[in-house]
This record gives C-alpha cells, structure tokens and sequence, in this order.
C-alpha cells in the first residue's frame, strides 16, 4: 500500500474519537492544514542526529514532562517551573553520565490521552472517558465529555504559545549557567538532598570558569539550551493536519511535535498508528510494554524502520519494577540479535501505578528507581545500554507519588493531588531521580 498523511484512514484505528458533526471536524482540520508548522524540519532532523548519538551510547536523553497537560496550565509558571526542572536533571545527567544531555519535553502538545475504557461512570451516571484537553472537557456533565474537534485547534494554538515561551526562556539567558538565580533549588529547608545538588551546580560551575579563564572566551553554547517537544501521536486527524513536505527535502514531516511517540495501546502492526507513523520522517518512539513479543517488536522495526536509519527508532520499555527483569532481556537481545542500533530508554512509571485503599491512583519512588536501576543493569549484563529515561514529572510542588527523601505517604497524597491523568513525580522526587541515576552512573 502506498503511504500518503491519510493511508492510515484505512486501517482500523484504536482510541480514535467519534466526533458528533463531521463538518465542524472537517472545517477544523482544513484550518490547522493551512496554518504555520509548530516545529521545522531542521530541527527534527538534528534530533534525529542526536539520538543516533544516544543510540551508540554518546549521548543520554531525558524525556519528561505531564502525563497530560491542559489547556489550564497554559501559563508561564508551570511552564517554567517545567523548564526549569527538565533543565536541572539534565545539568545533574550530565555531571553524572558525562555526557551531553538530550531535553526532550513531553510539552507543547500532550493534550490527547489513551484510554482503558470508552466510558467513566459515578454513581448512576456514565458518560464518555476523559480523553485529553484537544479532545472533550475533564469536568463530569455530559456537555462536557462531547467531544469537540474545536478543542483540536484551540490545543494547536496553545502548543504554539508553549513552544513560543519556551524558546524565548532557552535562548534569552534562562539556561544560562552563570545566572545563579536559576539553579537555585526551592526545596525547603532541610532537603536531605540539597546538599549533593548544590555541590553539583558548583563543581559545573567551576570547570566553566575555568574554561572560559583558559580560553579567554565565555562559551556561548552554554547559555543557550536545545528543549525539543514529544507527545503521543494519538489523535491521528490532528498528526495528520500538520504532516507536510518541506521545501529541499525529501518526505513529509510531522510538524506538530519533534518527537512523537506510538503508545503501548496503539502499536498494532496492522494498525492506523504504525501506517501513520511508518511515513514521516521524524525520529519516533515506541513504548514497549509486558505484552510486547519479539515477533512484534520485530515486525514493528521492519515497517517503521526498513532503512535503519541511525536515530530513527527509541523504544521505551514500560515493564513495571516485578516483570522488567522477566520481560526485557529477550527483547534487547532479539533486537541486537538483527543487528539493530535502536536507542533504549526505561520509562520507570507507566508499568508501576497503583490504587491507594483510599482510592488513589498512585506511585511509588522505590519502584519507579527499582525499574530503573534493573533496567541500566540489565542492558549491561546483555552489552547493551540504557541511553535514556522517560518520565512523567512536573515542576510543582505536587503530592501524587509516594516515597522519595521527604517520605511522602498515602495520607500525604492528598495535600496536592492534581493530576488529570497519570501520577507525576513532582519537582524535589524529579531531581532526586536525576541525582540517583547520575551518581549510579559515575560510580561506572
Ligand atoms: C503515557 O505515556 O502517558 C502512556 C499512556 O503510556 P503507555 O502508552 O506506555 O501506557
Ligand atoms: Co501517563
């Protein structure tokens, strides 16, 4: 079958929406057609390059932000305050692995969600799930959970005003390492990690000033930082609304995010999804769960990957700290066995949420470290390597996973319990993550 943006309209396509006038649907994506592209071509394919640097075990990507934004959050503090944290694991990643830091940020577009049921039900009442801000309304009435296919345009229009200030804060001095203001960490008093942070901060700041005393020269690279954008390529009409060709190169490109990624509900070989995806020419990503065979993971390479092309394939692995040591090795070795460069990262969180006796969706540090710490094992013992980690974070002073240096617990959930979605790390368990990774791999 010949690929073009729509090929996939037919494949059966999973966790698509049923949108109620599809003139309205219609109207919305010939607009988002026309308007200007969120990322450009150079960009995606400098990822691209980085990642084929990750991949051979040169480089180390971060990926991180909220299980879903909304459009709420849509302000400049939380907006910031994620910046901020995703550039302050990475200084920490790259103190630890010595090695330059991908940021990638699940940011300026993770505005449609998967989910395990159609409907959600209170007391007598059932209405559609939730299913992201570019699709229906989080509030419980039945107007709200209609889904909309404004939504699509209004979630476009908020990507842009992200990705605007973003790009403002990274190239206008905000990552600036000589701006101490920056680096300052506002836990509270007491952190029993501030300590080690503040000494890493200061110990990178002094091989700078060295530098720049030896060179004469203030090294402008490092006041200036690369934040690219991912989101689950989920909705399929809005990827589709902001695929195109490029003047001078060769393809079409998914324009609306640097990075998209298949989700583990999604990557039917058959699918909408992988006939989506197998077309564009960004680096993509594949979350790989407990389910996910060898036979699978093999066909999914073949149709997304023929060229093997350096960069082009991330996988995910998504296990869950009790199944990662069962299920992972095969995998790694299989794909190694095809004499396959992928790049391996662990998302820690997605295969550990749990369910509080009080309710609450949950989860807990230890395992989320456990996972990782498996994983980075595991891949050495196979002589492969974990090149990445993905994790869902905000840089608020959330309560909605347990554990961490300040002991957060079940009861303590519910000071700042926020999510719409997923459990995140919030922002002193995110930094902690980053400072045991990075002292696990200094210690190589
Ligand atoms: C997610 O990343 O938010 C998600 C839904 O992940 P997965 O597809 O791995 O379940
Ligand atoms: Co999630």
């Amino acid at each position: 079958m010949t690929w073009s943006p729509k090929s996939w309209q037919e494949r059966p396509a999973q966790q698509q929406v049923a949108y109620g006038d599809p003139v309205k649907l219609a109207n919305v994506l010939e607009q988002m057609a026309q308007l200007p592209p969120l990322v450009t071509s150079w960009e995606v394919e400098n990822l691209r390059a980085d990642l084929a640097k990750a991949a051979k075990g040169e480089a180390f990507l971060l990926q991180g932000g909220d299980c879903a934004e909304s459009f709420d959050d849509c302000r400049s503090e939380p907006i910031a305050a994620k910046l901020k944290i995703l550039l302050q694991m990475s200084l920490v990643l790259v103190h630890g692995t010595r090695k330059p830091v991908i940021r990638v940020g699940r940011i300026a577009g993770q505005y449609a969600k998967p989910r395990s049921a159609d409907t959600e039900t209170r007391g007598e009442v059932t209405l559609p799930a939730y299913r992201g801000d570019n699709v229906n309304r989080n509030p419980f009435t039945a107007a709200d959970r209609e889904p909309d296919p404004e939504l699509m345009l209004r979630g476009y229009e908020r990507a842009a005003l992200t990705l605007n200030f973003i790009r403002g804060l990274t190239d206008g001095g905000f990552a600036d390492l000589h701006h101490p203001e920056q680096w300052d960490v506002s836990f509270a008093h007491g952190s029993p990690n501030a300590e080690q942070y503040e000494h890493i901060v200061s110990s990178i700041r002094e091989s700078l000033n060295f530098l720049s005393a030896i060179t004469g020269v203030e090294n402008e690279v490092l006041r200036r930082v690369t934040l690219y954008t991912s989101h689950e390529a989920l909705a399929l009409p809005y990827e589709q609304a902001q695929t195109r060709t490029v003047p001078r190169r060769t393809g079409h490109y998914n324009l609306s995010t640097h990075f998209p990624w298949i989700g583990m509900r999604t990557a039917q070989l058959d699918g909408a999804h992988v006939e989506f995806f197998r077309g564009i020419q960004n680096p993509i990503a594949i979350k790989v769960g407990p389910a996910m065979t060898i036979d699978w993971l093999r066909g999914l390479l073949e149709v997304l990957d023929p060229q093997r092309l350096p960069g082009r394939i991330t996988l995910i692995a998504r296990m869950g700290a009790d199944q990662v040591g069962e299920k992972l090795p095969a995998l790694v070795a299989a794909v190694k066995g095809e004499g396959r460069t992928v790049l391996w990262t662990c998302d820690p969180m997605h295969g550990n949420t749990e369910t509080t006796p009080q309710g609450i969706k949950t989860r807990r540090f230890d395992k989320i470290l456990r996972e990782l710490e498996t994983s980075f094992e595991l891949h050495e013992s196979l002589g492969s390597h974990l090149g990445g980690v993905h994790i869902e974070l905000t840089g608020e002073d959330v309560t909605e996973c347990i554990g961490g240096a300040r002991g957060l617990d079940e009861i303590g959930l519910e000071r700042a319990y926020k999510t719409r979605v997923d459990p995140r790390l919030n922002y002193e368990q995110a930094l902690e993550l980053a400072m045991r990774i990075a002292k696990r791999m200094r210690a190589k």
